[in-house]
């Protein structure tokens, strides 16, 4: 089967490019699921229940998240009530949402996780561990697809490693910047350190490229807004056995559009 993973959309026109090209991608290359990282979707932080709908319509069948999963006040009421929409698993447990979801493909049935490093980032739970919870819920279930939303690339490789051969995928989000590390591990696990964006490519990973070296020149706090000008798009195309969830290929699918 053929999986789509889109790196983190980053505002009105991240989404705008995956509305216009999304439907088009799934018909050329027959894709089975999409997956695509929705937290900066919402004016560069965040998600709406509005905006996850929009996605949705374009093909995105799962949309996780990361640290700016709650950055949208009406989100955490929101939450709650969408379907294969996750937070990352490692939130403290009354956190609104959960962390995965079973859905099917091509009649296959695909478990898709969102997880979360700890590096640099909140001091959330045990990544690692909510990886094994979530696989010990879920025995039947071969085709295993994770986002591991993290900054340190050690943290997201160690990730790799330590669901080889158990998930069929663990892909890298959040940097924003896509790494050329993609490849089948030795258990068969499809891996990249990071995905990338789908966002405006002349900014900093994202954002207004004067606001944000205005608070590197000066210290001083500022609102960060969505870059303007010609968008990235981000993704990797999975495709894994439904027999054994074993991936069979990882292949890096990079545009820009002016
Ligand atoms: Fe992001
Ligand atoms: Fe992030």
């Amino acid at each position: 089967m053929r999986i789509l993973f889109i790196g983190d959309v980053v505002g009105r026109s991240g989404r705008a490019i995956v509305q216009e090209r999304l439907p088009g991608l799934i018909a050329d290359w027959k894709l089975d699921l999409v997956v695509l990282n929705g937290e900066n979707a919402a004016g560069g932080f965040g998600l709406t229940a509005k905006i996850a709908a929009e996605l949705k319509g374009a093909g995105a069948d799962v949309i996780t998240t990361g640290n700016h999963v709650f950055a949208q006040k009406e989100f955490t009421g929101e939450l709650p009530g969408l379907a294969n929409v996750l937070r990352p698993a490692n939130y403290p447990p009354p956190a609104p949402g959960k962390g995965s979801c079973v859905v099917e493909a091509a009649g296959v049935q695909v478990l898709v996780m969102n997880l979360i490093g700890r590096i640099f980032l909140d001091a959330l739970d045990d990544p690692f561990r909510a990886a094994d919870a979530i696989l010990a819920d879920n025995p039947g279930v071969k085709v295993v697809f994770c986002d591991m939303h993290a900054e340190a690339t050690s943290e997201k490789t160690a990730m790799g490693w330590y669901l080889d051969g158990r998930a069929s995928a663990v892909v890298g989000t959040h940097t924003h910047v896509p790494t050329a590390d993609a490849r089948v591990l030795p258990g068969g696990t499809a891996y990249v350190t990071d995905v990338g964006m789908v966002g405006p490519r002349d900014g900093c990973i994202g954002m207004d490229k004067d606001v944000v070296l205005q608070r590197f020149l000066t210290g001083v706090p500022n609102r960060f807004v969505v870059a303007s000008g010609p968008v990235t798009f981000n993704s990797v195309l999975v495709t894994i056995s439904a027999s054994s969830g074993r991936a069979t290929s990882i292949q890096r699918i990079d545009r820009e559009h002016v």
